[in-house]
Protein backbone atom coordinates (compact mmCIF):
# COMPACT_ATOMS: atom_id res chain seq x y z
CA UNK A 1 0.00 0.00 0.00
CA UNK A 2 1.12 3.44 -0.82
CA UNK A 3 2.75 6.21 2.11
CA UNK A 4 -0.47 8.20 1.85
CA UNK A 5 -2.92 5.10 2.42
CA UNK A 6 -0.79 4.08 5.98
CA UNK A 7 -1.20 8.02 6.66
CA UNK A 8 -4.55 8.55 6.29
CA UNK A 9 -5.47 5.11 8.31
CA UNK A 10 -4.05 6.29 11.50
CA UNK A 11 -4.99 10.10 10.51
CA UNK A 12 -8.55 7.95 10.38
CA UNK A 13 -8.26 6.22 13.81
CA UNK A 14 -6.67 9.30 15.76
CA UNK A 15 -9.24 11.60 14.96
CA UNK A 16 -12.32 11.80 16.97
CA UNK A 17 -14.46 13.95 14.63
CA UNK A 18 -13.90 13.08 10.83
CA UNK A 19 -16.48 14.26 8.07
CA UNK A 20 -17.06 13.06 4.36
CA UNK A 21 -17.31 15.00 1.52
CA UNK A 22 -18.59 13.50 -1.52
CA UNK A 23 -19.16 14.67 -5.32
CA UNK A 24 -19.76 12.71 -8.12
CA UNK A 25 -16.83 10.62 -8.79
CA UNK A 26 -18.02 8.97 -5.83
CA UNK A 27 -20.24 7.13 -8.17
CA UNK A 28 -18.84 6.57 -11.51
CA UNK A 29 -17.70 2.99 -10.12
CA UNK A 30 -21.68 2.53 -10.30
CA UNK A 31 -21.90 3.71 -13.92
CA UNK A 32 -23.33 6.95 -12.91
CA UNK A 33 -21.98 9.63 -15.17
CA UNK A 34 -19.73 12.70 -13.44
CA UNK A 35 -20.11 15.77 -15.19
CA UNK A 36 -16.54 17.15 -16.04
CA UNK A 37 -14.30 14.39 -16.57
CA UNK A 38 -13.99 13.51 -20.57
CA UNK A 39 -17.43 11.00 -20.43
CA UNK A 40 -19.33 13.35 -18.03
CA UNK A 41 -22.83 15.10 -18.67
CA UNK A 42 -21.23 18.27 -19.42
CA UNK A 43 -18.60 17.56 -22.10
CA UNK A 44 -21.83 17.21 -24.46
CA UNK A 45 -24.05 19.63 -22.71
CA UNK A 46 -23.82 23.08 -21.20
CA UNK A 47 -25.19 22.87 -17.93
CA UNK A 48 -26.99 26.24 -18.37
CA UNK A 49 -29.49 24.41 -21.26
CA UNK A 50 -30.80 21.78 -18.72
CA UNK A 51 -29.58 22.40 -15.05
CA UNK A 52 -30.79 25.91 -14.40
CA UNK A 53 -34.08 27.44 -13.44
CA UNK A 54 -34.31 29.28 -16.69
CA UNK A 55 -34.09 26.25 -18.34
CA UNK A 56 -36.84 24.72 -16.61
CA UNK A 57 -39.00 27.78 -17.38
CA UNK A 58 -37.89 28.25 -21.09
CA UNK A 59 -36.91 25.16 -22.22
CA UNK A 60 -39.28 22.27 -20.79
CA UNK A 61 -38.75 19.70 -22.89
CA UNK A 62 -35.16 19.71 -22.91
CA UNK A 63 -34.99 20.22 -19.13
CA UNK A 64 -37.55 17.24 -19.09
CA UNK A 65 -35.10 14.73 -21.62
CA UNK A 66 -32.08 15.61 -19.67
CA UNK A 67 -33.48 14.91 -16.16
CA UNK A 68 -35.30 11.89 -17.78
CA UNK A 69 -32.60 10.39 -18.92
CA UNK A 70 -30.89 10.85 -15.58
CA UNK A 71 -33.63 9.24 -13.55
CA UNK A 72 -34.08 6.22 -15.98
CA UNK A 73 -30.11 5.68 -15.51
CA UNK A 74 -30.30 5.01 -12.49
CA UNK A 75 -32.28 2.06 -12.45
CA UNK A 76 -30.18 -0.62 -12.93
CA UNK A 77 -27.44 0.85 -10.70
CA UNK A 78 -26.60 0.25 -7.27
CA UNK A 79 -23.93 1.60 -4.40
CA UNK A 80 -20.47 -0.10 -4.85
CA UNK A 81 -18.14 -1.36 -1.72
CA UNK A 82 -16.75 1.97 -1.35
CA UNK A 83 -20.59 3.22 -0.53
CA UNK A 84 -20.50 0.20 1.78
CA UNK A 85 -16.79 0.86 3.27
CA UNK A 86 -18.46 4.52 4.15
CA UNK A 87 -21.23 3.33 6.29
CA UNK A 88 -19.67 0.48 7.84
CA UNK A 89 -16.67 3.25 9.15
CA UNK A 90 -19.66 5.08 10.69
CA UNK A 91 -20.88 2.00 12.34
CA UNK A 92 -17.15 2.05 13.90
CA UNK A 93 -17.37 5.41 14.85
CA UNK A 94 -14.65 6.01 12.49
CA UNK A 95 -16.56 8.75 10.72
CA UNK A 96 -19.47 11.25 11.72
CA UNK A 97 -20.86 12.69 8.50
CA UNK A 98 -21.12 12.71 4.79
CA UNK A 99 -21.91 15.70 2.87
CA UNK A 100 -22.93 14.65 -0.61
CA UNK A 101 -23.18 16.82 -3.95
CA UNK A 102 -24.69 13.73 -5.17
CA UNK A 103 -28.44 13.38 -5.76
CA UNK A 104 -28.51 9.61 -6.27
CA UNK A 105 -29.30 8.44 -3.00
CA UNK A 106 -26.29 6.02 -2.84
CA UNK A 107 -24.62 6.73 0.96
CA UNK A 108 -28.30 6.24 2.66
CA UNK A 109 -28.79 2.77 0.22
CA UNK A 110 -25.38 2.13 1.74
CA UNK A 111 -26.36 2.22 5.05
CA UNK A 112 -24.87 5.67 6.09
CA UNK A 113 -27.21 7.55 8.45
CA UNK A 114 -25.80 10.69 8.70
CA UNK A 115 -25.74 12.06 5.27
CA UNK A 116 -26.53 15.55 3.89
CA UNK A 117 -27.96 16.19 0.35
CA UNK A 118 -26.40 19.60 -0.77
CA UNK A 119 -28.06 19.19 -4.15
CA UNK A 120 -31.04 17.99 -3.29
CA UNK A 121 -32.31 13.93 -4.30
CA UNK A 122 -33.30 12.93 -7.82
CA UNK A 123 -35.92 10.83 -5.91
CA UNK A 124 -38.01 13.44 -4.97
CA UNK A 125 -40.41 14.96 -7.66
CA UNK A 126 -42.67 18.50 -7.08
CA UNK A 127 -44.40 20.89 -8.93
CA UNK A 128 -41.94 23.95 -9.53
CA UNK A 129 -45.13 26.27 -9.15
CA UNK A 130 -46.91 25.30 -6.23
CA UNK A 131 -44.41 22.84 -4.54
CA UNK A 132 -47.16 19.97 -4.47
CA UNK A 133 -45.18 16.68 -4.05
CA UNK A 134 -45.14 14.40 -7.09
CA UNK A 135 -43.65 11.10 -8.21
CA UNK A 136 -41.19 9.53 -10.83
CA UNK A 137 -43.98 8.07 -12.52
CA UNK A 138 -45.85 11.62 -13.03
CA UNK A 139 -42.91 13.19 -13.87
CA UNK A 140 -41.98 10.96 -16.31
CA UNK A 141 -45.20 10.86 -18.50
CA UNK A 142 -44.85 14.55 -18.28
CA UNK A 143 -48.32 15.47 -17.22
CA UNK A 144 -48.88 18.83 -15.70
CA UNK A 145 -48.97 19.16 -11.74
CA UNK A 146 -52.56 17.63 -11.13
CA UNK A 147 -53.31 20.25 -8.08
CA UNK A 148 -52.20 23.55 -10.51
CA UNK A 149 -51.85 22.79 -13.83
CA UNK A 150 -48.14 23.51 -13.49
CA UNK A 151 -44.45 22.18 -14.59
CA UNK A 152 -42.80 19.12 -12.55
CA UNK A 153 -39.65 18.67 -11.62
CA UNK A 154 -37.00 16.76 -9.79
CA UNK A 155 -35.97 17.43 -6.38
CA UNK A 156 -32.12 18.27 -7.56
CA UNK A 157 -30.84 21.64 -6.84
CA UNK A 158 -30.47 23.74 -10.02
CA UNK A 159 -28.02 25.81 -10.58
CA UNK A 160 -28.86 29.39 -9.75
CA UNK A 161 -30.80 28.08 -6.59
CA UNK A 162 -29.60 27.77 -2.90
CA UNK A 163 -28.45 25.08 -1.14
CA UNK A 164 -31.21 23.40 1.28
CA UNK A 165 -30.69 25.48 4.23
CA UNK A 166 -30.49 23.18 6.61
CA UNK A 167 -28.51 20.16 4.85
CA UNK A 168 -25.69 23.26 4.25
CA UNK A 169 -25.82 24.49 8.09
CA UNK A 170 -25.34 20.86 9.12
CA UNK A 171 -22.68 20.15 6.70
CA UNK A 172 -20.88 23.38 7.93
CA UNK A 173 -21.06 22.53 11.62
CA UNK A 174 -19.64 18.98 10.83
CA UNK A 175 -17.23 20.39 8.88
CA UNK A 176 -16.22 23.31 11.36
CA UNK A 177 -16.07 20.24 14.01
CA UNK A 178 -13.85 17.84 12.68
CA UNK A 179 -10.30 16.95 12.73
CA UNK A 180 -10.03 15.24 9.87
CA UNK A 181 -12.08 16.32 7.02
CA UNK A 182 -11.91 13.53 3.88
CA UNK A 183 -13.07 14.84 0.29
CA UNK A 184 -13.55 12.40 -2.55
CA UNK A 185 -14.42 12.29 -6.20
CA UNK A 186 -15.25 15.93 -6.63
CA UNK A 187 -13.34 18.78 -8.58
CA UNK A 188 -14.85 21.29 -6.78
CA UNK A 189 -15.68 23.24 -9.26
CA UNK A 190 -18.95 24.48 -8.00
CA UNK A 191 -19.64 26.77 -5.20
CA UNK A 192 -20.80 26.65 -2.48
CA UNK A 193 -19.85 23.03 -1.41
CA UNK A 194 -16.41 23.48 -3.11
CA UNK A 195 -15.79 26.29 0.27
CA UNK A 196 -16.32 23.61 2.73
CA UNK A 197 -13.00 21.65 2.71
CA UNK A 198 -11.11 25.02 3.81
CA UNK A 199 -13.84 25.76 6.38
CA UNK A 200 -12.02 23.21 8.94
CA UNK A 201 -8.96 23.62 11.16
CA UNK A 202 -8.64 19.82 10.80
CA UNK A 203 -6.60 17.97 8.61
CA UNK A 204 -7.72 17.63 4.99
CA UNK A 205 -7.38 14.95 2.35
CA UNK A 206 -8.36 14.79 -1.29
CA UNK A 207 -8.94 11.30 -3.09
CA UNK A 208 -9.80 12.24 -6.93
CA UNK A 209 -9.26 10.26 -10.12
CA UNK A 210 -7.79 13.38 -11.95
CA UNK A 211 -5.49 16.06 -10.66
CA UNK A 212 -6.68 19.74 -10.70
CA UNK A 213 -5.38 22.61 -9.42
CA UNK A 214 -7.28 22.38 -5.86
CA UNK A 215 -4.66 19.42 -4.51
CA UNK A 216 -2.40 21.87 -3.34
CA UNK A 217 -5.19 23.27 -0.76
CA UNK A 218 -4.81 19.85 1.05
CA UNK A 219 -2.66 17.95 3.47
CA UNK A 220 -2.75 14.45 2.12
CA UNK A 221 -3.42 13.77 -1.58
CA UNK A 222 -4.44 10.43 -2.92
CA UNK A 223 -5.02 9.82 -6.54
CA UNK A 224 -6.97 6.71 -7.70
CA UNK A 225 -10.38 5.55 -8.12
CA UNK A 226 -12.84 5.90 -4.79
CA UNK A 227 -14.07 2.24 -4.38
CA UNK A 228 -10.53 0.37 -5.06
CA UNK A 229 -9.33 3.25 -2.72
CA UNK A 230 -11.79 2.99 0.38
CA UNK A 231 -10.99 -1.12 -0.24
CA UNK A 232 -7.56 -0.18 0.57
CA UNK A 233 -8.04 1.61 3.68
CA UNK A 234 -10.47 -1.18 4.91
CA UNK A 235 -7.65 -3.15 4.51
CA UNK A 236 -5.24 -1.26 6.26
CA UNK A 237 -7.57 -0.72 9.20
P1 LIG B 1 -22.13 28.22 -10.46
O1 LIG B 1 -21.84 29.46 -11.22
O2 LIG B 1 -21.68 28.11 -9.06
O3 LIG B 1 -21.65 27.01 -11.20
C1 LIG B 1 -21.80 26.96 -12.56
C2 LIG B 1 -21.07 25.73 -12.82
O4 LIG B 1 -21.49 25.25 -14.03
C3 LIG B 1 -19.57 26.01 -12.84
O5 LIG B 1 -19.01 25.28 -11.78
C4 LIG B 1 -19.12 25.47 -14.14
O6 LIG B 1 -18.11 24.49 -13.93
C5 LIG B 1 -20.34 24.78 -14.66
N1 LIG B 1 -20.47 25.09 -16.06
C6 LIG B 1 -21.03 26.16 -16.62
N2 LIG B 1 -20.96 26.06 -17.96
C7 LIG B 1 -20.35 24.90 -18.19
C8 LIG B 1 -19.98 24.21 -19.36
N3 LIG B 1 -20.24 24.69 -20.57
N4 LIG B 1 -19.34 23.03 -19.26
C9 LIG B 1 -19.09 22.52 -18.05
N5 LIG B 1 -19.42 23.11 -16.88
C10 LIG B 1 -20.03 24.28 -16.99
O7 LIG B 1 -23.68 27.98 -10.51
P2 LIG B 1 -24.68 29.00 -9.89
O8 LIG B 1 -25.61 29.46 -10.93
O9 LIG B 1 -23.89 30.00 -9.10
O10 LIG B 1 -25.47 28.05 -8.92
C11 LIG B 1 -24.75 27.46 -7.94
C12 LIG B 1 -25.82 26.86 -7.11
O11 LIG B 1 -26.47 25.83 -7.88
C13 LIG B 1 -25.19 26.27 -5.96
O12 LIG B 1 -26.05 26.41 -4.88
C14 LIG B 1 -25.05 24.85 -6.35
O13 LIG B 1 -25.08 23.99 -5.25
C15 LIG B 1 -26.27 24.61 -7.20
N6 LIG B 1 -25.97 23.58 -8.15
C16 LIG B 1 -26.91 22.89 -8.84
C17 LIG B 1 -26.49 21.96 -9.73
C18 LIG B 1 -27.27 21.04 -10.60
O14 LIG B 1 -26.91 20.60 -11.67
N7 LIG B 1 -28.12 20.43 -10.27
C19 LIG B 1 -25.22 21.75 -9.88
C20 LIG B 1 -24.34 22.42 -9.14
C21 LIG B 1 -24.70 23.36 -8.31
N1 LIG C 1 -12.83 7.86 -8.12
C1 LIG C 1 -12.32 9.07 -7.77
N2 LIG C 1 -12.53 10.20 -8.47
C2 LIG C 1 -13.29 10.09 -9.57
C3 LIG C 1 -13.85 8.87 -10.02
C4 LIG C 1 -13.58 7.73 -9.23
N3 LIG C 1 -14.06 6.52 -9.56
N4 LIG C 1 -14.55 9.11 -11.16
C5 LIG C 1 -14.44 10.42 -11.41
N5 LIG C 1 -13.68 11.02 -10.47
C6 LIG C 1 -13.32 12.43 -10.34
C7 LIG C 1 -13.18 13.15 -11.65
O1 LIG C 1 -11.82 13.11 -12.06
C8 LIG C 1 -13.62 14.57 -11.27
O2 LIG C 1 -12.51 15.34 -10.86
O3 LIG C 1 -14.41 13.03 -9.66
C9 LIG C 1 -14.53 14.37 -10.07
C10 LIG C 1 -15.98 14.62 -10.42
O4 LIG C 1 -16.12 16.01 -10.61
P1 LIG C 1 -17.42 16.55 -11.33
O5 LIG C 1 -17.73 15.72 -12.50
O6 LIG C 1 -17.23 18.02 -11.49
O7 LIG C 1 -18.60 16.29 -10.27
P2 LIG C 1 -18.88 17.15 -8.97
O8 LIG C 1 -17.62 17.75 -8.44
O9 LIG C 1 -19.69 16.30 -8.07
O10 LIG C 1 -19.82 18.34 -9.56
C11 LIG C 1 -20.38 19.25 -8.61
O11 LIG C 1 -21.79 20.14 -10.35
O12 LIG C 1 -23.21 19.92 -12.16
C12 LIG C 1 -23.13 19.98 -10.82
O13 LIG C 1 -24.90 19.12 -9.52
C13 LIG C 1 -23.70 18.79 -10.15
O14 LIG C 1 -23.28 18.19 -7.87
C14 LIG C 1 -22.66 18.40 -9.13
C15 LIG C 1 -21.76 19.59 -9.05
Amino acid sequence: YSIEKVVLSTWLQNSKYTTILTGAGMSTESNIPDFRSKEGWWKNIDPRTVATTEALRNRYDLFHEFYSMRIKGLENCSPHKGHEVLASWEQKGLIQAIATQNVDGFHTAAGSRHVYELHGSIHKFRCDNCSFSSSKELFLTKVACSHCGGKLRTGIVLFGESLPETNWNSSLEHIRKSELVIVIGTSLEVFPASSLPQMTDGRTVYINYEMNDNRPKFDLVIKGKAGEVLQQLEEIL
